[in-house]
C-alpha cells in the first residue's frame, strides 16, 4: 500500500468530473487500498479519487475513526450514485482534506441511499443517515468537481480560497528559497 499526495484547493484537478469505472479490477482495488491508507494517515473520514489525482469515480469512507481506537469500518466504492434522498435536511460543519484547516456549515439531505460497486465489483446499496449520509454526499460531490465550499456563500468561499492560495504561494516561495541555498 502506498500513501498518495492529497491535492489541495485551489486546483483545477478538483473541479473536473471523474470517469466511471468500467470494471473493478486489481488496479481499481489498489487505488481503493492506497486511498484508504492515505485517508487513515491524514486523518480523514472520507476521500475521493480526484483528491489524489485519479479522475475515477472511486471513494473510500470510514466514519468509525480507527485512529481514535475504534475498530475500522471501511467502505470502498466504485461508481457510487445517490438513488434517494430524505426530505429532511441536516446542517453539518464540514471540512475536507483538500481544503485544509477550513470548516463551514453545509445543508444537505439528512439521509440518502447510495448504489455502488464494492471491491469485488458486486452491486450494493447502503442507506445512510447522519454523518455517514453527509460524508457520502460530500465524497460523491468530489466526483463531479464539487467541493463543500461550493455549497456556502460566494463571500465565504472566496475568503477561504484566497487564504489557501496565499498559503500555497508562501509554501512555493519557501521551497524555492531552499533550492537556492
Ligand atoms: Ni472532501
Amino acid at each position: 500500500m502506498a500513501l498518495l499526495p492529497i491535492i489541495t484547493a485551489p486546483d483545477p484537478r478538483l473541479k473536473q468530473v471523474a470517469d466511471p469505472v468500467d470494471r473493478v479490477d486489481d488496479e481499481v482495488r489498489q487505488l481503493m487500498d492506497d486511498m484508504l491508507a492515505t485517508m487513515y494517515v491524514a486523518p480523514g473520514i472520507g476521500l475521493a479519487a480526484p483528491q489524489v489525482g485519479a479522475l475515477k469515480r472511486v471513494i473510500v469512507v470510514d466514519i468509525s475513526r480507527p485512529e481514535e481506537g475504534r475498530p475500522p469500518a471501511p467502505l470502498q466504492m466504485a461508481n457510487p450514485e445517490i438513488v434517494e434522498v430524505s426530505d429532511e435536511d441536516i446542517t453539518w460543519n464540514e471540512g475536507c482534506l483538500s481544503v485544509p484547516e477550513h470548516y463551514a456549515d453545509v445543508v444537505r439531505p439528512a439521509g440518502c441511499r447510495v448504489r455502488y460497486l464494492d471491491r469485488e465489483g458486486e452491486i450494493r446499496e447502503i442507506k445512510a443517515e447522519g454523518v455517514l449520509a453527509v460524508c457520502l454526499q460530500h465524497e460523491i460531490d468530489h466526483l463531479d468537481g464539487i467541493l463543500f465550499i461550493d455549497h456556502v456563500s460566494a463571500l465565504k468561499r472566496n475568503m477561504i480560497l484566497r487564504k489557501l492560495l496565499k498559503e500555497k504561494k508562501a509554501a512555493e516561495r519557501e521551497e524555492k528559497d531552499e533550492a537556492v541555498f
